[in-house]
């Protein structure tokens, strides 16, 4: 096997696991707080240990730096890639019973986004499914009979019909509340369940349409993390034949990242929606 179909399969062997942790363990929370003031749930700490302990059988694997970790961890000296992972994402969700993920972005040579080779995100719900972004391919897997099996790649439509507007509206500007109005009279459907893994899915598979996260008067550097969220589903949106945009205009993957908690307002999309992000955010 080449040295990322190994990576592929570490993330495989701990998602079966996260998923039977999911199952059946419960969502206390821990004492603790992550790097971004998040209260850990118990789930959250087992979750980024089962990832860091596949992780560690792969001596391909150079070091990890996980949403749940302050720092970044060398594992093999001598690995080629770097991964950076969200280990449980959306996991306030489990409790009732919503769907949850795993993100990861795997990088050779640097953190920076450019130096990005692939990512993965893996969905937990009533099914367990894996996508993974790589070489131009958005491949798409599903867990049954024991195994990921194949299904068709994932290609995003030029426009679609939902709408996953982020935040809470109160701290919207206004011009960020006049384009998500404008798609719902435009008839877009509301699709949010406030799990950012689900949701993007849900648009990818759906042929396209559009999820935003603002910059907001609570949060003005928005909330979702460049290393362990947006950059892996930029890497996927792109690859799909979408755009992956911060408020600029500009394309995430062009950003910078000095520190791993760093966050960025973004928008993911099929190319018609994202246009209209541009018209409105002025970018065009
Ligand atoms: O990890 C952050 C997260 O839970 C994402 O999964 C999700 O997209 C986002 O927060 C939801 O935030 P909000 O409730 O502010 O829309
Ligand atoms: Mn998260």
């Amino acid at each position: 096997m080449t040295s990322l179909a190994n990576i592929f399969q570490g993330i495989e062997n701990s998602a079966l696991r996260i998923r039977d942790a999911v199952t059946n363990e419960d969502t206390d929370y821990s004492a603790k707080s992550n790097q971004s003031g998040e209260i850990q749930l118990k789930l959250d700490i087992l979750s980024d240990l089962i990832i860091a302990e596949e992780f560690s059988k792969l001596p391909e694997v150079k070091s990890i730096a996980s949403e749940e970790k302050e720092e970044e961890e060398v594992l093999h000296e001598d690995g080629e890639f770097l991964i950076a992972y969200d280990p449980l994402d959306g996991s306030s969700l489990i409790n009732v019973n919503l769907s949850v993920g795993s993100i990861f972005g795997i990088y050779r040579g640097g953190w920076s986004a450019e130096k990005m080779v692939a990512s993965v995100y893996v969905v937990y719900g009533p099914r367990t499914e894996m996508v993974t972004a790589y070489k131009k391919q958005v491949r798409h897997y599903i867990y049954r009979h024991g195994r990921f099996k194949e299904l068709e790649q994932i290609k995003l439509g030029k426009r679609g019909t939902l709408n996953a507007p982020g935040g809470t509206q109160q701290n919207w500007t206004k011009k960020h509340k006049a384009m998500v109005d404008g798609l719902f009279s435009d008839g877009y459907r509301l699709r949010y369940s406030g799990g950012m893994v689900p949701d993007l899915h849900h648009i990818l598979l759906k042929g396209g349409g559009l999820f935003s996260y603002p910059a907001t008067s609570d949060k003005p550097l928005g909330k979702l993390r460049k290393l362990f969220e947006v950059f892996p589903f930029a890497f996927v949106y792109e690859m799909a034949g979408g755009e992956a945009i911060d408020e600029n205009g500009g394309r995430l993957l062009e950003l910078p990242c000095s520190d791993p908690h760093e966050t960025s307002p973004c928008f993911f999309g099929s190319e018609y929606e994202i246009g209209l992000v541009k018209d409105v955010y002025g970018a065009n």
